[in-house]
């Protein structure tokens, strides 16, 4: 399974690019805001330090204007990965500019007929998002299982990357139904790390060592 941070704090990500463990990064526009700096600089930063697939969001309403930004996007470097809505006109640029070779992520999907229509666009990625559909009372990890089920049945390759995601448990239970990709906040992809047995099982092994007075080094 993929694992992506869902950030603009390119400081932050190229920290935790040195773990090795991060292979791509996804951006949306409230992300950018939150930043308060220019897309473009974020963007060259995050592609400087994470060789893997970049989201940036295209922002138009209608298909020229959304393949015309997905253009400007993708000449920022090569790993970027133009994000569309999951709209009639969002997947009209879709198939346009997988035409043209442009790896694209389908984003604010929340059923599995939009995934399907988004696969029979060409999209690369579709992003489920889990945690609103939760926020909203209903089943956001249904739709994981619902998406994988039907690319399945047709062979479509677009990769599920599960996103909105709001806790560890969410990570889990994508990898379980057979998500590709996760994408999560900074402060989740830490807390993949963690579990309170693991520390305390630690912290009773450097006791029990320190007793022996020995050095392995
Ligand atoms: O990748 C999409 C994600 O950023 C949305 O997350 O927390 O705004 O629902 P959230």
């Amino acid at each position: 399974m993929l694992l992506f941070l869902d950030s603009t704090d390119s400081a932050e990500i190229a920290t935790l690019a040195e773990t090795g463990l991060v292979d791509g990064v996804t951006t949306n526009p409230s992300l950018i805001a939150k930043s308060k700096r220019p897309m473009r600089d974020v963007l060259k930063e995050i592609c400087a330090a994470v060789s893997g697939p970049i989201s940036a969001e295209a922002v138009a309403s209608d298909s020229p204007t959304l393949i015309a930004e997905g253009r400007v996007l993708r000449e920022i470097a090569p790993n970027i990965v133009v994000k569309l809505p999951l709209t009639m006109e969002g997947l009209k640029a879709c198939r346009a500019l997988t035409a043209d070779g442009v790896q694209t992520n389908v984003t604010l999907c929340f059923s599995a007929v939009q995934a399907l229509m988004a696969a029979k666009a060409g999209a690369t990625f579709i992003s489920p998002f889990i945690g609103r559909l939760d926020d909203a009372g209903q089943d956001g990890m249904a739709l994981i299982r619902e998406i994988r089920a039907v690319y399945d049945n047709y062979g479509f390759t677009t990769k599920i990357l599960a996103a909105s995601i709001r806790h560890v448990g969410h990570v889990k239970d994508s990898a379980l139904a057979g998500a590709d990709c996760a994408t999560t906040p900074p402060a989740i992809f830490r807390a993949l790390y963690q579990n309170a047995l693991t520390d305390a099982g630690l912290a009773a092994f450097n006791k029990d060592w320190a007793s022996t007075g020995q050095s392995i080094l």
